[in-house]
């Protein structure tokens, strides 16, 4: 029987014709800036969001704390969701690799607000550490696949303007915000400092992120990058898949974000369950069964039985998510399967 894997957009397995780019892909020595696909990878989305330079790196996680290593010393603060990526599940990399403190503000689904980010700010005295960044991200994955309005980004640039704090995003998923809002990537990149953007989630290829900022900046990223051991060397044979993807994966996401909708609004209608819809416009659902009192790693486990893999997000929550890989069969299937087996709960 099929298994319905709805844990992550990550666990796409990449299509014959991501592989054929891959295996035809022309390469060098990334290391000494010679991969022609990484370069023209890194130029075709250094464009897209309206940046200078973009840089290849593996993973998002290592785009996120790259950006914090470049913009901040160490007693450092950085501001951001207390529900984000970058504090939550970087395994404290900040501490660690940047040597700076995080200042979690409560958002709502993720979207941290300038009055709250102008509270946090602290004075320029010497008992306290020194302000320095702000972090959003967009789409939010604790918050459901929430988007960060653009309204908001723009007031919170103004302030940071004022105040010469730097913008970083977590873009992990805003091909999706993209592709739900209209809103161009460039638009996006007016705002921020430096931008993460993963290939390996909603677009479905095996490996990669891109880091983009100034020439300056990114100047200071390859040498991070170095540090944190992510050079790599004929690193076209990802790149090939990441231009492949680009091209090719990013309008359809409405096709996810479609099924995450019809998702969320058939768990929502279950008696004891609760998904906020309004969060509910890309690629993630989070299905909340306190009302119920079922505890999520049960319900997560009696899905499994039927072939319907998800992750629990806390005691009570469920979080599903959909991609490349799941048909709109897939997804009609999920929904009988889940309903049934509520029922019997
Ligand atoms: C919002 C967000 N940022 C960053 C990351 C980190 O990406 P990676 O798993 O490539 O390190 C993830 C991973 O799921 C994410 O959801």
């Amino acid at each position: 029987m099929n298994i319905i894997d709805l844990r992550s957009d990550t666990v796409t397995k990449p299509t014959a014709d991501v592989r054929a780019a891959m295996a035809t892909a022309k390469v060098g020595d990334d290391v000494f800036g010679e991969d022609p696909t990484v370069n023209k990878l890194q130029e075709i989305v250094a464009e897209m969001l309206g940046k200078e330079r973009a840089l290849f790196v593996p993973s998002g996680t290592m785009a996120n704390q790259i950006a914090l290593q470049c913009h901040t010393q160490p007693g450092d603060e950085v501001i951001c969701d207390e529900n984000s990526h970058v504090y939550n599940y970087e395994g404290g990399a900040p501490a660690l690799l940047s040597g700076v403190q995080i200042h979690p503000l409560p958002g709502q689904r993720g979207v941290i607000t300038p009055e709250q980010i102008r509270s946090a700010l602290r004075p320029p005295d010497h008992h306290f550490a020194r302000s320095r960044l702000v972090v959003l991200e967009n789409t939010h994955n604790r918050a459901g696949g929430a988007i960060f309005p653009l309204e908001e980004i723009k007031t919170i640039h103004n302030l940071s303007k004022q105040t010469g704090l730097k913008m970083h995003l977590d873009g992990a998923r805003l091909w999706n915000a993209h592709v739900a809002t209209g809103t161009p990537l460039s638009e996006y990149g007016r705002y921020f400092d430096s931008i993460n953007v993963c290939l390996s989630k909603g677009l479905g290829a095996p490996v990669g992120s891109l880091i983009v900022g100034s020439s300056a900046f990114i100047e200071k990223a390859h040498r991070a990058r170095k540090i944190f051991g992510g050079g790599m060397r004929q690193v076209g044979i990802l790149a090939a898949a990441g231009l492949f993807v680009i091209k090719n994966h990013i309008e359809r996401l409405a096709i996810d974000h479609k099924h995450a909708r019809y998702l969320g609004e058939a768990l929502n209608e279950l008696k004891g369950v609760s998904v906020d819809l309004q969060a509910t416009c890309t690629n993630i659902v989070i299905a909340d069964f306190k009302a119920g009192g079922h505890f999520a790693a049960k319900v997560a486990e009696l899905l499994k039985e039927q072939n319907i893999l998800s992750i629990p997000f806390g005691e009570y929550k469920i979080r599903f998510v959909t991609h490349l890989d799941i048909s709109e069969q897939n997804i009609q299937i999920a929904v009988e399967k889940i309903q049934k087996i509520y029922r019997q709960l």
